[in-house]
């Protein structure tokens, strides 16, 4: 494989040196393009010894006269760590004003970056804002690590080994069979919202991460996916259908309309079990309305995994998430049975804190037995489960 890994101005680009030795190990072919702040911390001259004369910082000076799409064309993978958040933002706008971020605009194929940065800055809102965009673009992000930054700070923003991000590269970059080409899959994704009145509403903390990554796996596996999503405020897979829709009945009528025209749905949604018998249409009034505020009557909503479970058809596969405080094994085997699952992905919320961070530990049911699965961040969980499923269509 042809690697370009693109190096920004941060401490952590000398670790970029030891990721060149990591591919080269491996038996990729690297060349590398950094950024003229990349500069000030390591040499083009230490690249250049590394790659044998293949580093480049500037859009002119090459004898090349359009450096930036021949870097684009040539690359199958354009790996850029560390990445600041200054080159996160540019990326995410399309700005295009020097050799590195030239060549992501015109870059076709897999982009990955693995953002490095003071934890405050990566932790911002225009910063997280700007990587998702990115990854509902396709582009692959990796989680920093935590852990004493060199600006003193402790969190989230050191390099990863430089190991572990050839490894990550590899496993998404290599070409790997197409293991759910030509499948249509549907996935029901974040919290619903249950009103009350015109301004409150019954809900829980469901971010959508887990469901948009299960989006994304099953793209990248050549599904052609549908997503139907409570209001979430992460964007999904570009590359896929969305429906946005508030309630659980609302999620329901959508999930059984579409269930007719797939082979796999995955419900990943935290629907909610129960919803105001009836919503009022202006905002009850404290003082006024303190008996209709006090005394909410709650009814059942209906249960879409279970429903979907009950009505497929020879060759549809339905696979559901299960998040338990206790017995979470036990649980999700019951909820196996009764929702008439072929999956059930389940994880202990009470033991991981699992709403709205990046990774999770989740142990996959199924009738034939149950394999845990280590804390992986939750792109991984998502390849893990959509290789499951590939395993089920495949014997199906
Ligand atoms: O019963 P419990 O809510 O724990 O089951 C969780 C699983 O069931 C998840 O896959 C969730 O998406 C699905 N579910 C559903 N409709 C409901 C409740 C849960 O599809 N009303």
């Amino acid at each position: 494989m042809k690697v370009l890994i693109g190096v920004t101005g941060c401490i952590a680009a000398y670790r970029a040196c030891e990721l060149v030795r990591e591919f080269q190990r491996a038996g990729h072919e690297v060349s590398v393009v950094m950024t003229e702040a990349a500069t000030r911390f390591v040499g083009l001259e230490t690249f250049a010894a590394l790659t044998q004369g293949h580093a480049k910082v500037s859009l002119f000076e090459d004898e090349d006269p359009i450096p930036h799409i021949a870097l684009a064309q040539w690359a199958d993978a354009f790996v850029v760590a560390p990445c600041t958040a200054n080159v996160c933002a540019k990326a995410a706008s399309g700005i295009a004003d020097d050799l590195l971020t030239s060549t992501l605009l015109a870059c076709t194929c897999p982009i990955f970056i693995a953002p490095a940065m003071n934890v405050h800055m990566y932790e911002s809102a225009a910063t997280q804002a700007n990587l998702d965009v990115l990854r509902a673009r396709g582009v692959h992000v990796l989680s920093p690590d935590e852990g004493y930054l060199a600006c003193g700070e402790v969190g989230p923003g050191k390099l990863p080994d430089p190991k572990s991000i050839a490894q990550w590269v590899c496993a998404h970059a290599e070409k790997r069979p197409q293991a759910l080409s030509g499948k249509r899959v549907l996935v029901t994704s974040g919290p619903t919202q249950e009103p009350i009145d015109a301004v409150r509403f019954i809900s829980n903390r469901s971010s959508g991460k887990m469901g948009a990554a299960i989006v994304s796996a099953a793209l990248d596996a050549g599904a052609c996916v549908t997503v139907i999503s409570g209001p979430v405020a992460i964007s999904y897979d570009a590359r896929s259908e969305v429906i946005s829709v508030m309630t659980a009945e609302e999620m329901f009528q959508a999930a059984r309309k579409a269930f007719a025209e797939v082979d796999v749905a995955i419900c990943v949604a935290a629907v909610a079990d129960i919803r105001p018998e009836s919503a009022s249409a202006g905002k009850l009034k404290k003082g006024r309305d303190d008996e209709a505020l006090a005394c909410i009557s709650l009814v059942p909503n209906p249960d879409i995994l279970s429903w979907l479970g009950h009505h497929k058809q020879e060759g549809q596969v339905v696979v559901g998430f299960a998040a338990e405080t206790e017995d979470v094994v036990a649980f999700a085997k019951e909820k196996l049975a009764s929702k008439g699952a072929d999956m059930i992905v389940a994880n202990d919320v009470a033991a991981h804190e699992v709403f709205g961070a990046d990774d999770d530990v989740v142990t996959l049911i199924t009738e034939e037995g149950e394999e845990e699965l280590g804390r992986l961040s939750k792109d991984a969980v998502a390849n893990e489960v959509i290789a499951a499923i590939a395993s089920m269509t495949a014997n199906s």
